[in-house]
């Protein structure tokens, strides 16, 4: 298992090292320019001079109940947009687009992935999220209050974050691939108390059984009132009387229209965990206002949304992609979406070119990690599809390393469509770093520039500027889609956030900045490790481990992986007597894995009778990095007992 990951490893270093010398540039096609909603390189400048008034604008474009007094009070780390201002975002993502033209529009084209499908126009939309949050408010939930939602990808998910929108209540997606006890974490931390789960969905042919995963969670969630159950198959299930409802039930009762409830710009919209560094996840709260202004203004220039354009964004939403790229960007723009349940790859590895083609997707965002796995599939794949509908692309999650950027280009784009590789974050709410397809040459690998409105620098430890280099990526002004804090942890908010240079965001990335200001972006700076498009902790995978009878301490490091980015290899040190064992190797990842879910299912696993230490007791990560991937060791003088890199080198090999 070393050997060949060791392989594997260096050809992702000849990647960076490539990356770090590409010199092929993309001009925008002059077609996509004539059209293009920003096609003028005055919209930089415009919103440098100006960013606020630029957000304004954006602003203005949204529907307001009560229109805002102030713009921006910012007071590090504290920022209130739009201050004053009143709205309810489901106005702008569905009320208005039955008075402008878009009413008996396609808002969701879905497809299961048994193939069945439903269209859903934005009237149906609109009269699903108002009966649903009739629903919601007869079992109790109102403002303020904390909803769990718990679903496959299917429709219900996205009115399920409306519906709680409607009526101020605050969403907390967890991805449905979450194992009973993240989901069981996640909401007791926020104390939800209504949860929305399904029966089951399907992934690979397989059917996940969310609700009995939802019911092993539950027998620990005190604040959960009330269980809604959508029917998405016929799969087997135990109800709770008094506890569980039907979601198709609840329909047939519910009015069919729920005022909206307005709520300040500055009320919570909903929570969204996060692996942070160190193992519990982080509740970033994002508010009204200022995120749907983001996410709508982001919408409208990056992806470039049109009135006829077919949207297909193939994140899940149980991520801050699917909230921002499905749900409230998009929907504000009034666009067609597709909307897909399962995998890329069921039952055939065509199933996404298939779609695009059937659906006629104009504009598709993915992950590279996906774009790694099309790459490896091979091109036979898309070439049997009919894919000139698509006019732009864009990729997210990771740095996109330029053979597969160039793959993306030629292969699904035709030669003929711009890509757009945004950075963001789960933090940041939307697309920060980005070209603009109508405006911004572009280089594979590199995010670009920040986005208008949006001032972002390289600094150093001690917050200089690097002009040119590498360094810390930094946000230097606010901007209206930021997270306003971590549920329940202020001291965290400020610590993770805001305590490398004051006042200045640190989202915890390196980058490096070029001749022409452009951005590349370098990945993380701290123990996170990005696998298949998910951000895993490395503590929330030790913790899991040590949890293990056997485990007595556990480091896990990311090691490069050339479909999934990254992978992940865990070093453990078994408990006294205990024998180390294939058998039991296998039985820590399948423990691992029930744990906290497949995403985080370790690649290798050595046993080990000591990690490497700081003389304070912190293990050193960096230098099991260097061992599970051949590299020469780095500084080992802050090493409390060399001798263990010897005897570690030699277990390595071994398993
Ligand atoms: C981290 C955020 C934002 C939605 C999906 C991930 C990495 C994200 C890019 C990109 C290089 C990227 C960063 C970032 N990342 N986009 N275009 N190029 N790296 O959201 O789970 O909050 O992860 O993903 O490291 O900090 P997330």
């Amino acid at each position: 298992m070393p050997r060949a990951s060791r392989k594997k490893a260096s050809g992702t270093k000849a990647t960076i090292d490539t990356l770090l010398k590409e010199n092929r540039r993309y001009k925008p096609p002059s077609s996509f320019v004539k059209t293009a909603t920003a096609n003028k390189s005055a919209v930089y400048t415009t919103a440098a001079k100006n960013p606020t008034a630029f957000w304004a604008k954006m602003a203005g474009e949204l529907v307001w109940k009560k229109k805002w007094s102030k713009v921006l009070e910012w007071k590090a780390p504290d920022a209130k947009w739009f201050v004053g201002g009143k709205l309810n975002v489901t106005e702008s993502c569905l009320d208005r687009h039955l008075t402008n033209g878009n009413k008996n529009k396609a808002a969701l084209i879905w497809e299961g992935e048994p193939g069945d499908r439903k269209t859903f126009t934005y009237w149906d939309l609109y009269r699903q999220v108002n009966k649903l949050a009739n629903a919601f408010k007869s079992l109790g939930v109102t403002k303020g209050d904390r909803v769990a939602i718990y679903l496959p990808m299917i429709p219900e998910l996205v009115i399920a974050m409306l519906a709680c929108a409607r009526i101020g209540a605050i969403h907390s997606v967890v991805f449905g691939g979450f194992s009973p006890e993240s989901l069981r974490d996640r909401i007791n931390d926020s104390q939800c108390k209504l949860l929305i789960t399904a029966d089951g969905g399907y992934r690979r042919g397989q059917i996940i059984p969310l609700k009995h995963d939802a019911d092993v969670a539950l027998a620990d969630c005190p604040s959960v009132e009330h269980v809604i159950i959508v029917k998405r198959g016929d799969f087997l299930l135990r109800v709770k009387e008094g506890r569980d409802h039907w979601f198709h039930r609840l329909m047939q009762e519910a009015d069919q229209y729920c005022p909206p409830v307005y709520v300040d710009s500055e009320h919570p919209l909903f929570i969204l965990y996060t692996s942070g560094t160190t193992g519990k996840p982080k509740g970033i709260i994002h508010t009204c206002g200022g995120y749907l202004t983001g996410t709508y203004a982001t919408s409208k220039l990056v992806f470039d949304l049109k009135e006829d354009d077919v949207f297909w964004c193939t994140a899940d939403c149980g991520w801050v992609t699917g909230h921002s790229y499905i749900v409230y960007g998009p929907m504000a723009n009034g666009v067609t979406q597709v909307m897909y349940e399962g995998a890329p790859d069921w039952p055939d590895q065509d199933r996404f070119w298939q779609l695009v083609e059937k659906m006629n997707v104009t504009v598709f965002y993915t992950a590279p990690t996906a774009i790694r796995a099309f790459m490896r599939w091979g091109r036979e794949w898309p070439d049997k599809h009919d894919l000139s509908s698509l006019r732009l692309l864009g990729t997210v999650g990771e740095p996109i390393n330029p053979e597969a950027w160039v793959w993306y280009h030629d292969a699904i784009g035709g030669k003929k469509c711009p890509i757009v590789d945004t950075w963001w974050q789960t933090e940041t709410g939307h697309i920060m770093i980005t070209p603009l397809p109508g405006v911004t040459s572009t280089k594979p690998g590199s995010a670009t520039r920040p986005f208008p409105g949006i001032e972002a620098k390289i600094l150093d430890d001690e917050g200089k500027e690097i002009k040119k280099g590498g360094g810390y990526l930094a946000i230097t002004k606010p901007w209206p889609g930021m997270l306003r804090g971590i549920w329940g942890d202020r001291q965290r908010f400020i610590d993770t956030y805001w305590s490398k240079w004051p006042g200045i965001y640190f989202p915890g990335d390196g980058a490096r900045i070029d001749e022409d200001k452009y951005f590349w972006i370098l990945g993380r700076v701290d123990d996170v490790i990005n696998t298949a498009g998910h951000r895993i902790s490395t503590m929330e995978v030790e913790s899991a481990l040590v949890e293990h009878q056997s485990v007595a301490e556990a480091a896990v490091v990311g090691i490069p992986h050339e479909l999934k980015g990254e992978a992940l290899a865990a070093f453990v040190t078994l408990k006294d007597g205990v024998e180390r064992s294939d058998k039991l190797c296998h039985q820590l990842i399948d423990f691992v894995t029930r744990k906290i879910g497949a995403i985080a299912r370790p690649d290798q696993m050595v046993c080990t009778p000591d990690l490497p230490k700081t003389r304070s007791g912190k293990i050193m990560r960096r230098l099991l990095r260097d061992i599970a991937t051949g590299r020469v060791l780095g500084d080992t003088t802050t090493l409390a007992d060399p001798a263990v890199i010897d005897r570690l080198k030699r277990q390595y090999e071994e398993d």
